[in-house]
């Protein structure tokens, strides 16, 4: 079984430039190459739902000049890959607060998605400015908005509406969570939308990532057993 929805914190730029003795931003410019031909590949792969954590809450507290290679390189990505995703099938989304990020790249983002609305391919969804337990407080607020509008009972709340509160709305669970750069955490990426995912983690760096390492995480995931609480010889009886 390939996964449906895979999402990757793409991690390791800044250690891939320090081997290097280059500035950081040339490790983020190598994993932007990263993202294309991951993006290509997970198509070709035949992958439902791409999830790339772009750019967390958390690295607003990065040097400026750092945040503004990032920002530049996620608008140049926005322009360049336009006519691929279009050709592709590929619909971009973007989660996260968006209200944060420059005009121009928030702009480009809204012109991306309404461009790429009609493809039912696959999806590609950005998390930028994206923090898991942010994004439960704003489906939080929402969900006690709509109780105080009397347009949702507390006592009927359920997981459905739980996740449709969220960012993620509308998206399938993450079936598999891979995180390069040898580091074992998930960081905030998709609390709940991952809860039942597959964790696979590498000792690669992300501008390293090819076609072959997604290959190779896909293989895991196809030897897992996703039991989701059942036992095996229930599995085996049910196929
Ligand atoms: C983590 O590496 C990576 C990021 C904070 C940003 C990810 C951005 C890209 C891959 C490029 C731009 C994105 C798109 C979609 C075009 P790190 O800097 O934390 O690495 P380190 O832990 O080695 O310092």
């Amino acid at each position: 079984m390939k996964p449906s929805h895979t999402a990757i914190i793409m991690d390791g730029n800044g250690r891939w430039a320090q081997q290097r003795e280059k500035p950081r931003g040339n490790g983020h410019t190598e994993g932007a190459e990263a993202v294309r031909r991951i993006v290509r590949h997970a198509r070709r792969l035949e992958m439902d739902c791409l999830t790339l954590f772009a750019f967390s809450s958390l690295n607003w507290g990065r040097p400026s000049t750092e945040i503004n290679d990032l920002m530049d390189l996620l608008l140049e990505f926005l322009y360049s890959e336009r006519q691929e995703l279009l050709e592709n099938g590929i619909r971009l989304r973007a989660i996260g607060e968006r209200d944060f990020l420059p005009s121009s790249v928030r702009a480009a983002l809204a012109q991306l998605e309404s461009d790429t609305a009609a493809c039912t391919d696959m999806e590609l969804v950005l998390a930028v400015s994206y923090d898991g337990r942010r994004d439960m407080v704003r489906a939080a607020r929402r969900l006690a908005l709509m109780a105080q509008k009397g347009d949702l009972l507390p006592a009927d709340l359920n997981e459905t509406q739980l996740m449709d509160a969220l960012s993620t709305r509308a998206l399938p669970d993450v079936d598999l969570l891979i995180r390069t750069s040898g580091e074992f955490r998930t960081s905030g990426f998709l609390p709940l939308e991952a809860c039942y995912a597959e964790l696979y983690f590498t000792e690669t760096l992300w501008p390293d990532f090819t076609e072959a390492d997604l290959d190779a995480a896909c293989v895991e995931y196809s030897r897992r057993q996703r039991r989701f609480g059942l036992t095996s010889d229930q599995l085996a009886v049910n196929g």
